[in-house]
């Protein structure tokens, strides 16, 4: 067993766990945060994306122990206050998602996508949201409102 230490949705959190625990696992069965999915384990599908200081990380294929003092935000972070981020009611509001399973990486991926979009003065167009997030699959949609969606959360991000 080894301690791990990390800020998790702006609350420190302290766990003895096995060095190989995955960061998915981490979040989903120490810490209860069961809106990082797993719908792969093999970095394909991205359902189980969060942001690690500021960066989009599939958790699946990480290890907690690599996030030793890290801050680490999930889907259940998002929300501020009883208020959805931007991109969570762009999502409801564009018919972004069926089953939802998919649904928390594609946020979280979408979110990192524009933020880093905006701080590199790219453009934010149907080609980069496309481009994007083809490290996310979706079993449900044919994509098209995803994409709208990110676009329309682009604009009140
Ligand atoms: S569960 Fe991590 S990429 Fe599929
Ligand atoms: S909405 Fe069902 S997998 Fe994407």
């Amino acid at each position: 067993m080894t301690s791990v230490t990390m800020t998790v949705n702006g609350k420190a959190v302290t766990k003895d766990i096995e060095p190989r625990m995955l960061l998915s696992t981490f979040l989903r069965e120490e810490l209860g945060l069961t809106g990082t999915h797993v719908g792969c384990d093999t970095s394909q599908c991205g359902c189980c994306v969060v942001h690690a200081d500021g960066d989009s990380v599939k958790a699946c294929t990480a290890l907690a122990v690599q996030f030793d003092g890290a801050s680490v935000t999930t889907i259940e972070g998002l929300a501020q206050n009883g208020t959805l981020h931007p991109m969570q009611e762009a999502f409801r509001d564009n018919h972004g998602l069926q089953c939802g399973f998919c649904t928390t990486g594609m946020i979280m991926s979408s979110v990192d996508l524009v933020k880093k979009a905006k701080e590199q003065g790219i453009t934010i167009d149907e080609h980069y949201v496309r481009e994007g997030l083809e490290g996310n699959i979706c079993r449900c949609t044919g994509y098209h409102n995803i994409v709208k969606a990110v676009l329309a959360g682009a604009q009140s991000m």
